[in-house]
Protein backbone atom coordinates (compact mmCIF):
# COMPACT_ATOMS: atom_id res chain seq x y z
CA UNK A 1 0.00 0.00 0.00
CA UNK A 2 1.15 3.54 -0.85
CA UNK A 3 1.32 6.01 2.00
CA UNK A 4 1.38 9.48 2.07
CA UNK A 5 4.74 11.50 2.58
CA UNK A 6 3.39 13.19 5.83
CA UNK A 7 3.19 9.37 7.29
CA UNK A 8 6.60 8.30 6.28
CA UNK A 9 8.12 11.42 8.35
CA UNK A 10 6.56 10.69 11.58
CA UNK A 11 8.20 7.90 14.00
CA UNK A 12 5.68 5.43 16.15
CA UNK A 13 5.64 6.12 19.65
CA UNK A 14 8.75 5.00 21.61
CA UNK A 15 6.18 4.34 24.68
CA UNK A 16 3.89 2.18 22.88
CA UNK A 17 6.92 0.51 21.59
CA UNK A 18 7.93 -0.32 24.82
CA UNK A 19 4.49 -1.02 25.81
CA UNK A 20 4.55 -3.65 23.37
CA UNK A 21 7.74 -5.26 24.28
CA UNK A 22 6.63 -5.30 27.72
CA UNK A 23 3.02 -7.67 26.87
CA UNK A 24 5.26 -10.06 24.59
CA UNK A 25 7.14 -10.93 28.02
CA UNK A 26 4.42 -11.02 30.26
CA UNK A 27 3.01 -13.22 27.71
CA UNK A 28 6.08 -15.61 28.12
CA UNK A 29 5.49 -16.04 32.01
CA UNK A 30 7.61 -12.90 32.84
CA UNK A 31 6.67 -10.44 35.90
CA UNK A 32 7.05 -7.38 34.09
CA UNK A 33 6.31 -3.96 36.73
CA UNK A 34 6.14 -1.20 34.25
CA UNK A 35 7.50 2.16 35.36
CA UNK A 36 6.64 3.54 31.70
CA UNK A 37 3.63 4.72 32.96
CA UNK A 38 2.32 7.92 31.54
CA UNK A 39 -0.55 8.06 33.57
CA UNK A 40 -1.20 8.27 38.17
CA UNK A 41 -2.19 5.02 39.07
CA UNK A 42 -4.98 6.50 40.49
CA UNK A 43 -8.65 6.08 40.29
CA UNK A 44 -11.11 9.19 38.78
CA UNK A 45 -12.69 10.59 42.16
CA UNK A 46 -16.63 8.98 42.61
CA UNK A 47 -18.12 12.28 42.71
CA UNK A 48 -16.88 12.57 38.73
CA UNK A 49 -17.67 9.32 38.08
CA UNK A 50 -21.20 9.59 39.57
CA UNK A 51 -21.94 12.82 36.99
CA UNK A 52 -21.20 10.64 33.84
CA UNK A 53 -23.54 8.03 35.81
CA UNK A 54 -25.91 10.60 35.63
CA UNK A 55 -25.00 12.19 32.32
CA UNK A 56 -26.02 8.65 31.13
CA UNK A 57 -29.40 8.20 33.26
CA UNK A 58 -30.38 11.72 32.14
CA UNK A 59 -29.86 10.41 28.29
CA UNK A 60 -27.31 13.75 27.97
CA UNK A 61 -25.80 11.58 24.97
CA UNK A 62 -26.65 13.40 22.02
CA UNK A 63 -24.07 16.12 19.85
CA UNK A 64 -22.78 19.36 22.07
CA UNK A 65 -21.55 22.12 20.68
CA UNK A 66 -17.95 21.38 19.41
CA UNK A 67 -16.09 23.21 21.18
CA UNK A 68 -17.79 21.85 24.44
CA UNK A 69 -20.84 22.80 26.42
CA UNK A 70 -21.07 26.11 27.69
CA UNK A 71 -21.18 25.40 31.74
CA UNK A 72 -17.68 22.93 31.02
CA UNK A 73 -16.50 26.18 28.73
CA UNK A 74 -17.31 28.61 31.73
CA UNK A 75 -15.61 25.73 34.28
CA UNK A 76 -12.31 25.80 32.52
CA UNK A 77 -11.97 29.90 32.14
CA UNK A 78 -12.90 29.93 36.24
CA UNK A 79 -10.03 27.43 36.48
CA UNK A 80 -7.76 29.86 35.51
CA UNK A 81 -9.01 32.48 37.44
CA UNK A 82 -9.17 30.10 40.64
CA UNK A 83 -5.74 29.18 40.18
CA UNK A 84 -3.77 31.96 38.44
CA UNK A 85 -6.38 34.97 38.99
CA UNK A 86 -6.98 35.21 35.36
CA UNK A 87 -10.03 36.17 33.89
CA UNK A 88 -11.33 35.29 31.07
CA UNK A 89 -14.37 34.35 29.11
CA UNK A 90 -15.72 31.12 27.44
CA UNK A 91 -14.56 32.75 23.91
CA UNK A 92 -11.18 31.82 25.24
CA UNK A 93 -11.97 28.50 25.46
CA UNK A 94 -12.07 24.94 23.77
CA UNK A 95 -12.65 21.73 24.87
CA UNK A 96 -10.15 19.34 23.14
CA UNK A 97 -10.41 14.94 22.70
CA UNK A 98 -7.41 15.34 25.87
CA UNK A 99 -4.68 17.48 25.95
CA UNK A 100 -3.26 16.53 22.04
CA UNK A 101 -6.33 17.67 20.58
CA UNK A 102 -5.80 21.46 21.70
CA UNK A 103 -2.25 20.76 20.90
CA UNK A 104 -2.66 19.00 17.18
CA UNK A 105 -5.84 22.01 16.57
CA UNK A 106 -3.27 24.95 16.99
CA UNK A 107 -0.46 23.69 15.17
CA UNK A 108 -2.99 22.76 12.03
CA UNK A 109 -4.36 26.14 12.39
CA UNK A 110 -1.49 28.22 12.29
CA UNK A 111 1.65 26.20 10.11
CA UNK A 112 1.95 26.85 6.74
CA UNK A 113 5.16 24.31 5.08
CA UNK A 114 8.37 25.76 5.77
CA UNK A 115 7.16 27.18 9.44
CA UNK A 116 9.58 26.35 12.44
CA UNK A 117 8.29 25.80 16.04
CA UNK A 118 10.89 25.84 18.92
CA UNK A 119 10.98 22.48 20.83
CA UNK A 120 13.28 22.50 23.69
CA UNK A 121 14.62 19.36 24.80
CA UNK A 122 13.91 17.14 26.26
CA UNK A 123 10.66 17.37 25.14
CA UNK A 124 7.39 15.33 25.31
CA UNK A 125 7.51 12.62 22.24
CA UNK A 126 4.81 13.78 20.42
CA UNK A 127 5.58 17.57 19.72
CA UNK A 128 8.07 17.07 16.91
CA UNK A 129 5.74 14.65 14.96
CA UNK A 130 2.83 17.04 15.52
CA UNK A 131 4.47 19.18 14.11
CA UNK A 132 5.26 17.42 11.24
CA UNK A 133 1.63 15.83 10.54
CA UNK A 134 0.34 19.91 10.72
CA UNK A 135 3.25 20.32 7.57
CA UNK A 136 5.84 22.82 10.25
CA UNK A 137 9.27 22.31 10.75
CA UNK A 138 10.78 21.01 14.32
CA UNK A 139 13.50 23.15 15.53
CA UNK A 140 14.93 21.29 18.18
CA UNK A 141 16.42 23.30 21.06
CA UNK A 142 18.63 21.14 23.28
CA UNK A 143 19.24 22.15 27.40
CA UNK A 144 21.97 20.67 29.78
CA UNK A 145 21.09 19.15 32.97
CA UNK A 146 23.02 21.91 34.73
CA UNK A 147 20.74 24.62 33.68
CA UNK A 148 17.75 21.67 35.16
CA UNK A 149 16.95 21.26 31.79
CA UNK A 150 15.48 25.04 31.13
CA UNK A 151 15.69 26.58 28.28
CA UNK A 152 16.46 30.51 28.29
CA UNK A 153 16.18 33.48 25.93
CA UNK A 154 19.61 33.34 25.19
CA UNK A 155 19.43 29.47 24.43
CA UNK A 156 16.01 30.21 21.95
CA UNK A 157 17.60 32.75 19.95
CA UNK A 158 20.02 30.53 18.97
CA UNK A 159 17.46 28.93 16.82
CA UNK A 160 14.92 31.56 16.35
CA UNK A 161 14.82 32.20 12.45
CA UNK A 162 12.19 34.68 10.47
CA UNK A 163 10.28 31.39 10.24
CA UNK A 164 9.89 31.00 13.94
CA UNK A 165 6.24 31.03 14.11
CA UNK A 166 5.59 28.69 17.76
CA UNK A 167 7.44 27.72 20.67
CA UNK A 168 6.65 24.78 22.75
CA UNK A 169 6.94 25.02 26.55
CA UNK A 170 5.98 22.33 28.66
CA UNK A 171 6.11 23.32 32.52
CA UNK A 172 6.13 21.04 34.65
CA UNK A 173 8.08 18.71 31.65
CA UNK A 174 7.33 15.03 30.75
CA UNK A 175 10.13 13.14 30.48
CA UNK A 176 12.22 15.65 33.43
CA UNK A 177 9.37 16.71 35.48
CA UNK A 178 11.32 19.97 35.53
CA UNK A 179 9.19 22.98 36.14
CA UNK A 180 9.82 26.48 35.28
CA UNK A 181 10.12 29.47 38.37
CA UNK A 182 8.09 32.30 37.23
CA UNK A 183 10.89 34.75 36.59
CA UNK A 184 12.51 32.03 34.36
CA UNK A 185 9.01 31.60 32.79
CA UNK A 186 8.71 35.43 32.59
CA UNK A 187 11.85 35.78 30.64
CA UNK A 188 10.75 33.71 28.66
CA UNK A 189 7.70 35.09 27.93
CA UNK A 190 8.86 38.63 27.18
CA UNK A 191 11.30 37.49 24.76
CA UNK A 192 8.47 35.52 22.76
CA UNK A 193 6.35 38.66 22.71
CA UNK A 194 9.52 40.56 21.14
CA UNK A 195 10.30 38.39 18.64
CA UNK A 196 6.26 38.14 17.60
CA UNK A 197 5.74 34.59 18.07
CA UNK A 198 3.37 32.53 19.73
CA UNK A 199 3.92 30.47 22.71
CA UNK A 200 2.13 26.70 23.32
CA UNK A 201 2.20 26.46 27.10
CA UNK A 202 1.37 22.97 27.63
CA UNK A 203 0.93 23.10 31.14
CA UNK A 204 -1.01 19.59 31.77
CA UNK A 205 0.93 18.85 35.01
CA UNK A 206 0.37 22.03 36.70
CA UNK A 207 -1.60 20.49 39.80
CA UNK A 208 1.36 18.36 40.36
CA UNK A 209 4.25 20.92 41.74
CA UNK A 210 5.93 20.33 44.86
CA UNK A 211 6.38 22.45 47.50
CA UNK A 212 8.39 24.20 47.98
CA UNK A 213 8.12 25.10 44.39
CA UNK A 214 5.07 26.62 43.11
CA UNK A 215 2.92 25.89 39.93
CA UNK A 216 3.64 29.23 37.31
CA UNK A 217 1.89 29.34 34.52
CA UNK A 218 2.32 31.76 31.40
CA UNK A 219 -1.53 32.12 31.88
CA UNK A 220 -1.40 35.78 33.14
CA UNK A 221 0.90 36.64 29.64
CA UNK A 222 -2.03 35.55 27.63
CA UNK A 223 -3.85 38.35 29.94
CA UNK A 224 -2.22 40.86 28.57
CA UNK A 225 -0.90 39.45 25.29
CA UNK A 226 -4.00 36.95 24.35
CA UNK A 227 -2.09 37.00 20.46
CA UNK A 228 1.03 35.10 21.84
CA UNK A 229 -0.38 32.75 24.66
CA UNK A 230 -2.17 29.29 24.10
CA UNK A 231 -2.54 27.87 27.72
CA UNK A 232 -3.30 23.79 27.02
CA UNK A 233 -4.31 21.81 30.01
CA UNK A 234 -6.35 19.26 30.39
CA UNK A 235 -7.95 16.68 33.41
CA UNK A 236 -5.90 13.35 32.17
CA UNK A 237 -3.19 14.27 34.91
CA UNK A 238 -4.77 16.31 37.63
CA UNK A 239 -8.14 13.86 37.78
CA UNK A 240 -6.48 10.77 37.01
CA UNK A 241 -8.40 10.72 34.13
CA UNK A 242 -6.26 9.45 31.49
CA UNK A 243 -8.90 7.14 29.81
CA UNK A 244 -12.17 10.13 29.44
CA UNK A 245 -10.28 12.14 26.68
CA UNK A 246 -10.75 15.71 28.15
CA UNK A 247 -8.41 18.54 27.31
CA UNK A 248 -8.78 22.36 27.68
CA UNK A 249 -7.15 25.43 26.03
CA UNK A 250 -7.27 28.86 26.54
CA UNK A 251 -6.33 31.51 23.29
CA UNK A 252 -7.36 34.43 21.73
CA UNK A 253 -10.68 34.07 20.16
CA UNK A 254 -9.53 33.96 16.83
CA UNK A 255 -7.55 30.93 17.58
CA UNK A 256 -10.43 29.25 19.02
CA UNK A 257 -12.84 29.74 16.43
CA UNK A 258 -10.17 28.39 14.22
CA UNK A 259 -9.61 25.56 16.56
CA UNK A 260 -13.03 25.10 16.59
CA UNK A 261 -13.69 25.06 12.55
CA UNK A 262 -10.47 22.43 12.56
CA UNK A 263 -12.35 20.10 15.16
CA UNK A 264 -15.68 20.03 13.72
CA UNK A 265 -14.27 18.97 10.84
CA UNK A 266 -12.57 16.10 12.41
CA UNK A 267 -13.96 14.90 15.94
CA UNK A 268 -17.03 17.55 16.31
CA UNK A 269 -17.49 17.61 20.01
CA UNK A 270 -15.59 15.27 22.84
CA UNK A 271 -17.71 12.84 24.56
CA UNK A 272 -21.26 14.09 25.86
CA UNK A 273 -20.83 12.23 29.27
CA UNK A 274 -17.21 12.87 29.85
CA UNK A 275 -17.95 16.84 29.62
CA UNK A 276 -20.28 15.99 32.35
CA UNK A 277 -18.21 14.16 34.40
CA UNK A 278 -15.28 17.11 33.64
CA UNK A 279 -17.71 19.54 34.89
CA UNK A 280 -18.15 17.79 38.26
CA UNK A 281 -14.52 17.99 38.33
CA UNK A 282 -13.57 20.98 37.81
CA UNK A 283 -15.99 22.54 39.81
CA UNK A 284 -16.02 20.12 42.68
CA UNK A 285 -13.38 19.24 45.17
CA UNK A 286 -9.59 19.16 44.62
CA UNK A 287 -8.99 16.72 47.52
CA UNK A 288 -8.36 14.05 45.58
CA UNK A 289 -5.36 16.38 43.54
CA UNK A 290 -3.89 16.67 46.79
CA UNK A 291 -3.58 13.65 47.97
CA UNK A 292 -2.37 12.50 44.65
CA UNK A 293 0.11 15.56 44.90
CA UNK A 294 1.18 14.83 48.16
CA UNK A 295 1.77 10.63 47.08
CA UNK A 296 4.21 11.70 44.39
CA UNK A 297 6.00 14.11 46.00
CA UNK A 298 6.39 11.29 48.53
CA UNK A 299 7.29 8.87 45.75
CA UNK A 300 9.75 11.44 43.99
CA UNK A 301 11.57 11.44 47.14
CA UNK A 302 11.79 7.68 47.61
CA UNK A 303 12.97 7.00 43.69
CA UNK A 304 15.45 9.70 43.98
CA UNK A 305 17.20 8.14 47.16
CA UNK A 306 17.66 4.97 45.32
CA UNK A 307 18.52 6.33 42.01
CA UNK A 308 21.23 9.06 43.19
CA UNK A 309 22.52 5.95 44.79
CA UNK A 310 23.59 4.23 41.49
CA UNK A 311 27.24 4.88 40.96
CA UNK A 312 28.17 7.64 38.53
CA UNK A 313 24.29 8.12 37.96
CA UNK A 314 23.45 11.92 37.96
CA UNK A 315 19.70 13.11 38.38
CA UNK A 316 18.24 16.39 38.41
CA UNK A 317 15.48 16.56 40.96
CA UNK A 318 12.45 17.82 39.60
CA UNK A 319 9.86 19.97 41.46
CA UNK A 320 7.18 18.24 39.01
CA UNK A 321 4.92 15.61 37.18
CA UNK A 322 5.74 11.94 37.71
CA UNK A 323 9.20 11.03 35.85
CA UNK A 324 12.46 11.28 36.87
CA UNK A 325 14.99 11.50 34.09
CA UNK A 326 18.93 10.15 35.10
CA UNK A 327 21.62 9.84 32.79
CA UNK A 328 22.96 6.90 32.66
CA UNK A 329 25.08 6.73 29.58
CA UNK A 330 27.76 6.43 32.71
CA UNK A 331 26.68 2.70 31.84
CA UNK A 332 27.45 2.80 28.41
CA UNK A 333 29.92 0.90 26.40
CA UNK A 334 30.65 -0.94 23.16
CA UNK A 335 28.04 -3.30 23.40
CA UNK A 336 25.70 -0.58 25.13
CA UNK A 337 25.43 2.07 22.83
CA UNK A 338 22.91 4.13 24.08
CA UNK A 339 19.45 4.52 25.75
CA UNK A 340 17.25 2.36 23.81
CA UNK A 341 19.84 -0.70 24.25
CA UNK A 342 20.39 0.27 28.15
CA UNK A 343 16.44 -0.11 28.25
CA UNK A 344 16.49 -2.75 26.64
CA UNK A 345 18.71 -4.77 28.99
CA UNK A 346 17.02 -2.76 31.97
CA UNK A 347 13.58 -4.68 30.41
CA UNK A 348 15.06 -7.91 30.19
CA UNK A 349 17.41 -8.77 33.11
CA UNK A 350 15.36 -6.47 35.44
CA UNK A 351 11.84 -7.20 34.18
CA UNK A 352 11.32 -3.33 34.56
CA UNK A 353 10.09 -1.56 31.73
CA UNK A 354 10.86 1.95 30.93
CA UNK A 355 11.30 4.36 27.95
CA UNK A 356 14.57 5.14 26.72
CA UNK A 357 15.67 8.83 26.39
CA UNK A 358 16.64 8.98 22.63
CA UNK A 359 12.65 8.91 22.72
CA UNK A 360 12.09 12.38 24.65
CA UNK A 361 16.05 14.12 22.52
CA UNK A 362 18.37 13.15 25.15
CA UNK A 363 19.73 9.68 24.57
CA UNK A 364 21.88 9.98 27.57
CA UNK A 365 18.99 9.47 29.99
CA UNK A 366 16.21 6.98 31.07
CA UNK A 367 13.01 7.74 31.66
CA UNK A 368 11.18 6.27 34.94
CA UNK A 369 7.60 6.98 35.52
CA UNK A 370 7.02 7.11 39.48
CA UNK A 371 2.83 6.63 39.05
CA UNK A 372 3.23 2.97 40.78
CA UNK A 373 2.43 1.64 44.78
CA UNK A 374 5.87 2.61 46.56
CA UNK A 375 6.59 -1.29 47.23
CA UNK A 376 6.45 -1.75 43.92
CA UNK A 377 8.58 0.98 43.09
CA UNK A 378 11.35 0.07 45.38
CA UNK A 379 11.49 -3.59 44.93
CA UNK A 380 11.62 -2.13 40.58
CA UNK A 381 14.02 0.38 41.18
CA UNK A 382 16.73 -1.96 43.02
CA UNK A 383 16.54 -4.87 40.76
CA UNK A 384 17.17 -1.79 37.92
CA UNK A 385 19.99 -1.18 40.47
CA UNK A 386 21.35 -4.47 40.68
CA UNK A 387 21.46 -5.01 37.01
CA UNK A 388 23.10 -1.73 36.22
CA UNK A 389 26.17 -2.73 38.66
CA UNK A 390 27.37 -5.72 36.85
CA UNK A 391 27.27 -3.72 33.72
C1 LIG B 1 3.38 16.79 28.37
C2 LIG B 1 2.10 16.16 27.95
N1 LIG B 1 1.24 16.90 27.23
C3 LIG B 1 0.06 16.40 26.80
C4 LIG B 1 -0.28 15.10 27.10
C5 LIG B 1 -1.58 14.59 26.55
O1 LIG B 1 -2.52 14.40 27.49
P1 LIG B 1 -3.99 13.89 27.12
O2 LIG B 1 -4.05 12.49 27.63
O3 LIG B 1 -4.89 14.83 27.86
O4 LIG B 1 -4.15 13.97 25.66
C6 LIG B 1 0.58 14.29 27.84
C7 LIG B 1 0.26 12.88 28.11
O5 LIG B 1 1.08 12.06 28.42
C8 LIG B 1 1.80 14.84 28.28
O6 LIG B 1 2.67 14.14 29.02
Amino acid sequence: MEFSLKLSKIKPSATMAMNAKAQELRAQGKKIVSLAVGEPDFNTPDHVKQAAIDAINDNFTRYTPVPGIPGLRDAAAGYFKTFYGVESGPETIIITNGGKQSLYNIFTALLNPGDEVLIPAPYWVSYPDMVLLASGDPVIVPTTQESGFLTSPEELDKYWTPRTRILVLNSPSNPTGCTYPKDKLDAIAAWAVERNILVVSDEIYDQLVYPPAEPASLSPWFAKYPEHFAICNGLAKSFAMTGWRVGFCMAHPDLIKAMNKIQGQQTSNICSIAQKAALAALTGSFEGVKVMREAFERRRDLALSIISAWPGVHCVKPDGAFYLFPDLSTFYNDAVTGSADLAKIILEQAEVATVPGVAFGDDRCVRFSYAVADEVLTDALNRVGEVLTRL
